[in-house]
């Protein structure tokens, strides 16, 4: 399996996550933003500009952003849906954006009321207006991998906008697994699509949901394919509210501590994040489903109920 040294996370709990749970308090996200400020974490999505009307849990956005320590080894972003999103992630001083367009026609309409074409017409003007200010543009393709209204999902179809998005002037692209539909052959099928089909020179990153348990085989899928940034949520929290089925993000503690177990670094402090993630569990006031919080890391110990000095023979079960 091809394995590279380093891959770059980016942290979206408290966009992705936080969206999809009843709406917490606005410091209760600062503290998260700053938790994870802390970890090692390169890249965090931090909020979205959409309509409040549409996400609710996200109406307090600059707010949050005005308020959260900036660190300057990290790259803070910003998701929106339109125009006017991009606007209001600039005029808070945000130097990067992620715009989103879904794949399928009818996710697309339930989650910015758009027609995949309306979409994409609307692209070049919405990368040049963040260019223009400087700021990066990253189009994120939610449903890549499946949908929950539609089904599969065309990889063809899916190259076909990373091509649009590539001629719009966007300067990264992102799949999403909105609803965790994808499987290791999924995830090969696209990337034989897009990195065979359409050959984009266009950095690539995912966004695994893991809905049925196959968020870590896809990593790894995508990993062996040269895929070396990819979407994670602390404690696992995430969903997109406009998917029926839609839940958890990868949890980035489990993303991490895989990887660290095999030699591949992401600068991540595992430590801090599941901390960390125990912050996000006390924020969204539920369980969270996380193995890795639940656990603890595979180094950890627990002391041994038999006891090695046991006069009934037993001893000779050392824990090791
Ligand atoms: N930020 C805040 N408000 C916005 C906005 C933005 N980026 N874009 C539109 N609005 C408001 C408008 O002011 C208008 O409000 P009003 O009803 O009080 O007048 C309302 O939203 C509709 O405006 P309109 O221009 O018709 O919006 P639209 O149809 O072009 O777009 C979206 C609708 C995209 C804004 C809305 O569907 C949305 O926010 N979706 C986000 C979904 C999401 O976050 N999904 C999860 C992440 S992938
Ligand atoms: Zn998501």
């Amino acid at each position: 399996m091809h394995q590279p040294d380093r891959v770059s996370l980016r942290e979206v709990a408290p966009r992705d996550g936080l969206q999809n749970e009843p709406p917490v308090p606005t410091a209760d996200k600062i503290r998260l933003i700053d938790a994870l400020s802390r970890t090692g974490l390169s890249r965090i999505e931090a909020v979205s500009f959409v309509s409040p009307k549409a996400v609710p849990q996200m109406a307090d956005a600059a707010e949050v952003w005005a308020a959260v320590e900036k660190h300057s080894g990290i790259r803070y972003s910003a998701l929106a849906p339109n125009a006017r999103g991009v606007q209001r992630a600039l005029d808070a001083g945000f130097t990067a954006v992620e715009l989103v367009v879904s794949a399928s026609e009818t996710h697309n309409r339930a989650n910015i009321g758009r027609s995949v074409a309306e979409s994409l017409a609307e692209l070049p003007d919405i990368c040049a207006l963040a260019r223009e200010n400087l700021a990066s543009v990253e189009v994120i393709i939610a449903t890549s991998f499946g949908c929950p209204f539609e089904g599969d999902i065309a990889p063809a179809k899916v190259a076909r906008i990373v091509e649009a998005a590539e001629a719009a002037g966007a300067g990264r692209v992102a799949f999403g697994d909105t609803t965790g539909m994808g499987t290791p052959r999924r995830v090969t099928d696209l990337l034989d699509a897009v990195q065979g089909g359409v050959g984009t020179e266009l950095p690539m990153l995912m966004h695994f949901h893991d809905t049925r348990g196959t968020a870590l085989a896809n990593l790894l899928t995508a990993l062996d394919r040269g895929v070396v940034e990819f979407d994670a949520s602390v404690g696992g929290i995430g969903g997109c509210p406009f998917a029926p089925g839609a839940s958890g993000n990868v949890a980035t503690e489990e993303v991490v501590h895989m990887l660290h177990d095999m030699g591949v670094e992401t600068g991540v402090d595992l430590d801090a994040l599941i901390r960390t993630a125990e912050l996000a569990q006390e924020i969204v006031g539920r369980p969270l489903e996380s193995g890795v919080l639940r656990a603890g890391p595979r180094s950890m110990k627990h002391a041994s109920r038999i006891s090695t000095q046991d006069e009934s023979g037993a001893g000779n079960l050392k824990p090791r």
